[in-house]
């Protein structure tokens, strides 16, 4: 995304600081990709040392299930950037079941520990510091699936719905501050964790027929980046507290 200034070509995300969440592949990858040729300087994460930012981006390995985990990645954040303008968390994800009542507890508290509370910690951690700048862009990355929940994936969409809340809320809280909140929840998107998700669906559920996606297709990890790019740029100066939802109108009908 560029602008035009005065007749110079300016990159959207030109002098901000950006830290993306689980940007070693998938829809997190195309974020970092995107943010850097938007002129931004991207610190990403992931749990496993072998994970690879995309060329162009520092990269910190951590499991952001934990508080632990959130305070290196903010630890990092201040060390390699020295700061953040930019917030996506991106890292998520859980492994989907016969039913309710066949997913096991520790399952139940690392979908809450990964969809929700690794947010809620590590925006505790950076947005005082954004604050005192008067100045920040903070996205949730949700699901499309939060309004239509299945029994075999319960915990992923309460924990999903709760971020949602929990991103309205601190929308409202922060909005004075000068620091925009939004949530972008996709919908069916190839990416390696989503594919692996409905091959685990598929042993459990057998290969039933997925509904039709209106405009056609699957969502590619570049559609959901798009969206992510737009909120935390300059040109969604007037959005706080909303969700935006990106499946090619599957979940809409
Ligand atoms: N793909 C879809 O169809 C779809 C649909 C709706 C919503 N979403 C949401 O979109 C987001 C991205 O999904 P995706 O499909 O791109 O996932 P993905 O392909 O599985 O990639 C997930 C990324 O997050 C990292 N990660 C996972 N757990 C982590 C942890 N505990 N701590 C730190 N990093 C961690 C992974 O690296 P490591 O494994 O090395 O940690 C990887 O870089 C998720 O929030 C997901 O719920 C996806």
């Amino acid at each position: 995304m560029t602008t035009t200034e005065n007749g110079a070509e300016k990159r959207a995300l030109t002098g901000k600081r950006a830290l993306v969440t689980g940007g070693s592949r998938g829809i997190g990858a195309a974020i970092v990709r995107q943010f850097l040729k938007a002129g931004a300087e991207v610190l990403t994460t992931a749990r496993s040392a072998e994970s690879k930012a995309p060329d162009g981006a520092s990269f910190v390995q951590a499991d952001v299930r934990t508080l632990a985990g959130a305070e290196a990645v903010a630890a990092a954040a201040q060390e390699v950037l020295g700061g953040v303008d930019i917030v996506v968390h991106n890292a998520g994800g859980a492994r989907p079941h016969q039913g309710s009542a066949t997913i096991p507890d520790d399952e139940w508290l690392d979908a809450l520990n990964l969809n929700l509370l690794s947010s809620v910690r590590l925006d505790a951690l950076l947005t005082p510091g954004m604050a005192q700048q008067g100045s920040g862009a903070i996205v949730h990355v949700s699901s499309a699936a939060v309004p239509t929940p299945v029994s075999a994936f319960l915990h992923y969409t309460a924990a999903k719905a709760a971020l949602e809340n929990y991103s309205r809320g601190l929308a409202l809280e922060l909005a004075p501050s000068g620091i925009r909140v939004n949530t972008v929840s996709p919908g069916r998107t190839a990416t390696p964790g989503g594919e692996a998700t409905r091959e685990l669906w598929a042993q459990v559920h057998g290969d039933a027929a997925a509904p039709a996606v209106p405009l056609g297709r699957d969502g590619a990890p570049d559609d959901i980046a798009d969206a992510v790019l737009f909120l935390v740029s300059g040109k969604a100066q007037w959005l706080t507290g909303s969700s935006l939802v990106v499946d090619g109108g599957e979940f809409h009908r």
